[in-house]
């Protein structure tokens, strides 16, 4: 309900100026603050900068203000936070969305967090979202750096934190699954494509529903329905899921092993 009004109260338009300088983007590692940032800080930053892309989200040129995602990186974890290289930068969004990405892929040039949109006065609401990407939004620059090729874009981000995957979603690993199971591919799946919207017993995203808690999805949803689900959600409802069509039959099956493996994992029925 709290982080309902607090929507409610950033699109405003009468809040939303007010909004990135009311909401620092707060960077964590572990559980330790170790940074905040609010947009009057970045705009001062030596790097700040107008950039003009192709945003992939309102399908169209967009320009905004923005500072490199590693020099804020840099401030936050220390020259070294590239060398980490089991470490993922996971990233808070106001929608519960939680995308994650290796340091591997922030290290690279490109990356930018757009704290003011040069485009509107406040910010422009994204096209069927229902919400603008303020106070903070990820965006690259390279024209291949796409969302579709592992490069995360989120939006109304609040917070970033270094961790590692593992460490992070204990509850969501199928302990026990073999190298190459079917749980185990399962697993890589929908850490890839799912967990930033989902989570498994407590861990992951919540802008979906748990699928593992208190019952696991293949305990009361039949495969058939899930797996045409999953392919393609839009064709069932109105929904925030999105259609990953792209998904082999093979893939659909592991993400079934998984669903069972955990639900056999966590006791649920
Ligand atoms: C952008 C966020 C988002 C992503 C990414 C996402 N989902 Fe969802 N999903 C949702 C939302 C929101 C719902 C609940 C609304 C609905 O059921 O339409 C949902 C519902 C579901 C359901 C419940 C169906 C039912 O009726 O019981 C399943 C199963 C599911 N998602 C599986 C997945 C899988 C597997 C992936 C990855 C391949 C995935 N989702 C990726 C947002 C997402």
């Amino acid at each position: 309900m709290t982080k309902f009004l607090l929507l409610l109260w950033l699109v405003s338009p009468a809040a939303l100026r007010a909004a990135n300088d009311a909401t620092p983007l707060i960077f964590t590692l572990g559980d330790k603050e170790v940074l905040r940032v609010a947009a009057s800080d970045m705009a001062k930053r030596p790097n700040a900068r107008t950039i003009e892309i192709f945003d992939p989200a309102f399908k169209k040129p967009k320009k905004y203000r923005a500072v490199p995602v590693k020099d804020l990186l840099t401030a936050a974890f220390g020259g070294a936070w590239s060398e980490n290289a089991l470490g993922e930068l996971f990233f808070d969004a106001l929608d519960g969305y939680r995308s994650h990405a290796k340091v591997s892929v922030l290290m690279q040039s490109g990356g930018m967090i757009a704290f003011e949109d040069l485009d509107a006065a406040g910010w422009e609401a994204i096209p069927n979202k229902g919400m603008t990407p303020a106070p903070y939004y990820l965006v690259w620059t390279g024209p291949e750096q796409k969302p579709k090729s592992g490069y995360p874009w989120p939006w109304a981000v609040v917070g970033v934190k270094m961790a590692i995957l593992e460490d992070e979603y204990p509850n969501a690993l199928p302990k026990g699954a073999g190298p190459d199971s079917a749980p185990a591919r399962g697993w890589a799946v929908f850490k890839r494509s799912c967990i930033s919207c989902h989570s498994m017993s407590g861990h992951g995203g919540t802008v979906g529903p748990d699928l593992n808690a208190p019952r696991g999805i293949t305990r009361y949803q039949r495969r058939s329905f899930l797996k045409k689900f999953i392919k393609q959600a839009s064709a069932f409802r109105h929904t925030k899921m999105p259609d990953f069509g792209e998904l082999e039959p093979k893939e659909l099956s592991d993400l079934m092993a998984y669903f069972d493996h955990m639900s056999d994992l966590h006791g649920t029925k």
